[in-house]
């Protein structure tokens, strides 16, 4: 594992806690958080002993309360599409982490940390967590996934409204537009968010994994092309010790042991 400056990584069992760690300035993203995120999911990608990753921030105030604004404040037309582009290609590395990646949000996840929860294959949140895309307000756009995922997640319409208002949705509407799966009690976020991940890594990792492959590649796939290799992975996995103990183990009402074969 690389040295961070600004990101701390905790084991618990199969899980991998990712904490973005710059609470002074609400865990914003500067260029160094940015690449240590690319370092860290890199290293745990090939880690075999991880099956699922949380990622949340340091502190109770924020997840992270976007790009740092010092930073976008000095860009340049060409910076800025380098910098954005190089945003997109690691959150899209983090939505392509063939391990399950759940986004534990504790207060403001504004601007770029918005974005980087909607790169997380799941969210929940705490109940002083507050979303929002207020780039427009500044001036700008987001540049990170933004314009893209929301809509995927939210729906168009309220991804529309989101983006051009700027406005915050709190921890209660997020849930009931389907931004977060569920919301906790502060103290309680982060043993939740493992209680949440256990009930998919308790299942056979190869197919956690495949399901993954074939949901995230469908999104950018042809429809038929998306089926075709739906039905490919879903055969594939019929070659795997993990379906056969999975079957096996329902047949014989016990509980499966998967090994990730
Ligand atoms: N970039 C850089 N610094 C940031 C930041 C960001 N996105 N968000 C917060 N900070 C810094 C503040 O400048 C402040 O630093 P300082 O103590 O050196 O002055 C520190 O974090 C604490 O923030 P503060 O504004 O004092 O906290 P608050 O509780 O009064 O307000 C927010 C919280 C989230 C409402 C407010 O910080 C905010 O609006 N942040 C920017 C959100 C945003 O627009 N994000 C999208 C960027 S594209």
């Amino acid at each position: 594992m690389s040295d961070f400056q600004y990101i701390r990584v905790e084991w618990d069992g199969e899980l991998a806690m990712v904490v973005i760690d710059r609470a002074e300035k609400l865990n914003a993203l500067n260029a160094e958080v940015v690449r240590e995120l690319g370092d860290v999911f890199r290293d745990l990608k090939d880690d075999d002993d991880v099956l699922g990753v949380i990622l949340t921030g340091a502190g109770e105030k924020a997840f992270v309360a976007g790009a740092d604004i010092g930073e976008l404040a000095q860009l340049t037309p060409l910076t800025g599409m380098t910098v954005s582009r190089e945003g997109q290609r690691i959150f899209t590395d983090i939505e392509r982490f063939p391990k399950p990646v759940l986004a534990a949000i504790g207060g403001y996840a504004l601007g770029g940390g918005c974005e980087l929860a909607l790169a997380c294959h799941l969210r929940v949140a705490s109940e002083n967590a507050r979303f929002g895309l207020p780039e427009v307000g500044l001036g700008t756009i987001p540049g990170y996934g933004g314009t893209m995922r929301l809509a995927r997640v939210v729906g168009f319409g309220l991804a529309v409204e989101m983006i051009l208002t700027g406005a915050m949705v709190d921890a209660e509407r997020a849930e009931r537009i389907g931004l977060v799966s569920a919301v906790y009690p502060q103290a309680a976020l982060l043993d939740q968010a493992k209680t949440f991940m256990r009930g998919i890594t308790k299942n056979g990792p190869v197919a956690v994994r495949m399901a993954l492959e074939s949901i995230y590649l469908a999104q950018n796939s042809a429809p038929a092309d998306a089926a075709s290799f739906e039905s490919a992975l879903f055969g594939l996995l019929a070659s795997t010790a993990d379906m056969k103990e999975g079957m096996t183990a329902f047949l014989e009402k016990r509980k499966a042991a998967f090994k990730g074969e």
